[in-house]
């Protein structure tokens, strides 16, 4: 995942390879500008997609990307990977090398993914105190039962480590197809729920990630930007 900030000398060898000492002459002469300010120190913070010029002249800068994609059950939740296809291998986007996940998604599991070269947003959704529910239709091998309904909201203890977990809510949509929403992502969390009742999930859809929704039309394997309304609910920080 991309850092959040660069410090200014660094950012400014990294894109110019300018010296220490060149980026302080630079200062002193007040020659450069971040986001439309007089820079001022060495170690002053640059955002990732900070707006910076040396002497009027704008140096490239990183575009924030958000996407959302349909990921198909088989398709590996990572960037890259020997053997199986990845999410990223699915990306036609000119940016795609840049981008991160925002969480995973189990490679039999099939729905929305989130990618980003935004790192403090993911961070901010993926935070454990943010709470982001997370939505599922889930169908199992046996039928559903209250006495799940009440095991989820309960929390389950998970011996592996050595937590509950949060509240979650199961809504029973027909005999064998549930819809679970979780404000976490532990490892396998709703196969190892319903395991705990000896009824294997047959098949697991992710529908939604706090405000962003899979659109019903966007088919297997194809991604689109999230919309204005998703970014600023969600808190994508370059809109703040
Ligand atoms: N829970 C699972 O078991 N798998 C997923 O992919 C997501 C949640």
């Amino acid at each position: 995942m991309p850092g959040l900030t660069h410090r200014l000398d660094r950012y400014l060898n990294q894109t110019l390879g300018l010296p220490r000492s060149a980026v302080r002459a630079l200062l002193a002469q007040r020659r450069i500008v971040v986001d439309g300010q007089v820079a001022n120190a060495v170690n002053q913070p640059v955002d990732q997609f900070a707006r910076v010029a040396v002497d009027g002249e704008a140096l490239p800068c990183a575009t924030p990307v958000y996407l959302k994609l349909h990921k198909q059950a088989g398709v590996l939740s990572a960037t890259r990977d020997a053997v199986h296809t990845t999410v990223i291998d699915l990306l036609e986007h000119p940016a795609r090398d840049t981008l991160h996940l925002v969480g995973r998604l189990d490679r039999a599991s099939s729905g929305l993914v989130l990618l980003t070269n935004d790192g403090r947003w993911s961070r901010a959704l993926m935070a454990p105190d943010a709470a982001v529910e997370k939505v599922y239709e889930v169908r199992v091998r046996d039928w559903l039962t209250k006495e799940m309904v009440d095991a989820f909201a309960a929390g389950m203890h998970f011996a592996c480590e050595d937590i509950i977990t949060r509240p979650a809510r199961l809504d029973i949509l027909d005999d064998t197809l549930a819809r679970v929403t979780l404000v976490e992502g532990r490892y396998h969390q709703i196969k190892r729920m319903f395991g705990r009742f000896r009824n294997p999930v047959l098949a697991l859809h992710r529908v939604r990630i706090g405000v962003v929704t899979l659109p019903a039309d966007l088919a297997e394997g194809r991604s689109c930007a999230l919309d204005t309304e998703e970014l600023r609910d969600s808190g994508a920080f370059w809109l703040t």
